[in-house]
């Protein structure tokens, strides 16, 4: 059977983790790479020993790529997805898809019109812990869900920042860009929510938005859940990333980093841990089973505004304080 022909577009930090996800997946070939940046260009080549393009517009004209992944900065997704989208390309861009919501619905009907496949990537949705969490949850093993603790920390002392000090084009801080994360497990395991209050505070990040934010959800379900992202603080215990309360049961999710890092309920080890670049080879495994239609995929654009929906409520809650 033909392999699906790929192309990477922004080649930093995250498209290596793309790179090894496409690696261990036999029903796809990478045909071409581009970036902006020729240094980035020439490295890469070296690297990858595959073809290169300086731009978006020239990889898009390469007819046997049938996919690409966006992996641009947050604020250039919006122009590189629809272009893609228009190129006739399916496309998995990185979160957060957009920095608006209009630009996601934007991307939703151009998808629609087209009859391609557009995926975030939202990753962490593929750890074990968490598909095996909504199953518990499913079930009711919980029983009624009355709180669910999101949490992620690490120190980000930076010089160079990049595109992520400008609020213009990362769209705020720590919490549209790691926090996203967050956001998408909360509203996967604990359902919809309309109500946010947050507050969020810039300790020493070299950026123009927040390098921490908490943010209380209360779900339509009636539970309540904390996000709460930082870039200021090294986690020395590594804490767990998400905690489950309900009124007949715990669960307890180890982050990917943690030692003791799996899935406990009620005290009990139930799955072992997991690394953080699986959940890039299951998501990207997701995205072309879904294009060829072996399966609905666990991510969508819905997650996308859903939570882009909660990061605004969250700045908006902090402005109207301050
Ligand atoms: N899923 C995750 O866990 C995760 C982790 C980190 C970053 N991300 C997301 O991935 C995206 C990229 O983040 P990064 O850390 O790799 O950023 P980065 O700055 O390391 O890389 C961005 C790349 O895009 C290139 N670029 C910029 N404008 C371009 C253009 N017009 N055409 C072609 N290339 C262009 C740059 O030259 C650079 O190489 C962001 O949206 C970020 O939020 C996701």
């Amino acid at each position: 059977m033909k392999k699906i022909g790929v192309g990477l577009i922004g080649l930093g930090g995250i498209a290596d983790f793309h790179y090894q996800g496409l690696k261990g997946n036999d029903s796809v070939t990478l045909l071409g790479i581009a970036d902006a940046n020729k240094e980035i260009l020439r490295k890469r080549i070296d690297e990858w020993k595959v073809i290169v393009y300086n731009s978006i517009d020239e990889i898009l004209e390469v007819e046997e790529i049938d996919a690409v992944h966006i992996l641009t900065p947050s604020d250039k997704h919006f122009e590189h997805v629809i272009k893609a989208l228009e190129a006739g390309k399916h496309v998995l861009v990185e979160k957060p898809v957009a920095t608006s919501l209009k630009e996601i619905e934007n991307i939703k009907d151009v998808a629609e019109k087209k009859n391609l496949i557009c995926l975030p990537n939202h990753n962490h949705l593929y750890t074990a812990g968490i598909i095996e969490a909504r199953k518990l949850i499913d079930e009711e093993k919980l029983g009624k869900i009355v709180y669910g603790e999101f949490f992620a920390s690490g120190l980000l002392n930076l010089d160079n920042w990049g595109w992520r000090a400008s609020l213009k084009s990362a769209g705020g801080g720590a919490l549209i860009d790691s926090g996203t994360h967050l956001i998408y497990q909360a509203l996967y395991l604990l359902g919809s929510c309309n109500k946010v209050k947050a507050m969020t505070k810039k300790f020493f990040c070299k950026i123009e938005g927040e390098d921490t934010a908490a943010v209380l959800l209360e779900h339509d379900s009636g539970a309540i859940s904390c996000i709460v992202q930082s870039w200021a603080s090294k986690d020395y215990f590594q804490t767990p990333e998400v905690k489950i309360l309900g009124t007949k049961g715990q669960l307890w999710i180890g982050n990917s980093l943690y030692e003791n890092r799996g899935l406990y309920f009620n005290g009990e080890k139930i799955l072992d841990g997991w690394p953080i670049e699986t959940t890039f080879t299951k998501a990207i495994d997701d995205f072309y089973n879904a294009i060829q239609g072996k399966r609905q995929p666990l991510s969508n654009l819905e997650q996308s505004s859903e939570t882009l929906k909660i990061v605004q409520k969250a700045y908006e809650n902090c402005l109207r304080k301050s």
